[in-house]
């Protein structure tokens, strides 16, 4: 059973400069809820309750957002804009939240091997917010992977199939289908030109990692962009036969990008508006 959750959430999201100059990517807002809510009741729903969020300078808001607003909730109370604040109570209520500062930016490797004193030894979830996932069908991405990890107690990488143009952005993986949706990961590469790429299965944010990632991690070199990339770390691991990679059901909105982001805030709107 995955009971703690990691969020990686110290980068400086450039692409959405000026909004994110004194502001947490993460906190960005789809409708009215910030992209880490929806991912913290992602690893909620899957059964996570230790959520470990890695942040940085300027990271702040996160955390007052996971904490309770004495003034605010005084001035609301009795009123029917309580109503507001229930989804985040309830998640408040039942998680507990522990921050680490990653101080330097040596990737997204590096940021999961801060985030080791928070994890300890034992297989946890990673959810990169800004891919935001959305099961309009039944379970979130998390639990569907945190089931398939009670099968296969090895790591998890989400994946799905992308436009050759695209597999330049993403960690792609080679595989073996095992079963429908699921492949036996033989090598990845991270960001790899459509020349270089073994498929075009493109890991998104959502992975299950075992602890002997972070032995691996330390010893991993600086990979694409000079930075610790955990597609590296993870290659060793499938070497071993260690890493399953999972076709999920559902949609992702890669809300790191202005037209994702776009997207998901009309998918979500309409939602919310279906559901008055
Ligand atoms: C990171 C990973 C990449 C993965 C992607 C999913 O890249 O390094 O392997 O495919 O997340 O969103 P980033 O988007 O941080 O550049």
């Amino acid at each position: 059973m995955i009971q703690k959750c990691l969020f990686p959430a110290a980068g400086y999201g450039t692409r959405f400069l000026p909004a994110t100059k004194a502001m947490p990517k993460e906190m960005l807002p789809i409708v009215n809820k910030p992209l880490i809510q929806y991912g913290v009741e992602e690893a909620f729903e899957a059964g996570c309750n230790q959520i470990a969020i890695i942040t940085g300078r300027n990271k702040r808001s996160i955390e007052d957002h996971f904490d309770i607003s004495y003034e605010l909730e005084q001035e609301i109370k009795g009123t029917d804009k309580e109503y507001y604040l229930e989804g985040i109570r309830k998640i408040m209520d039942r998680c507990s939240f522990s921050y680490t500062r990653q101080n330097e930016m040596k990737g997204l490797g590096h940021a999961i091997l801060t985030g080791e004193t928070l994890i300890g030894n034992e297989a946890f979830g990673v959810i990169l917010a800004d891919d935001l996932c959305l099961n309009e069908q039944g379970m979130g991405v998390l639990s569907q992977m945190s089931e398939l990890y009670k099968r296969y107690q090895c790591a998890i990488v989400a994946i799905e199939e992308v436009h050759p143009s695209q597999v330049d952005k993403y960690g792609i993986i080679q595989g073996e289908k095992l079963e429908n949706g699921i492949y036996q990961v033989s090598s990845m590469i991270e960001k790899p030109s459509i020349q270089e790429a073994p498929s075009n299965l493109a890991i998104i944010g959502r992975y299950i990692l075992i602890p002997e990632i972070f032995d691996i991690l330390r010893k991993t070199p600086a990979g694409k962009k000079g930075e610790i990339q955990i597609t590296d770390a993870l290659q060793t691991l499938a070497h071993q036969g260690k890493v399953i990679a999972y076709q999920f059901q559902g949609k992702r909105y890669d809300c790191g990008s202005v037209e994702g982001f776009v997207e998901a805030t009309n998918v979500f709107y309409q939602r919310s508006q279906n559901a008055n």
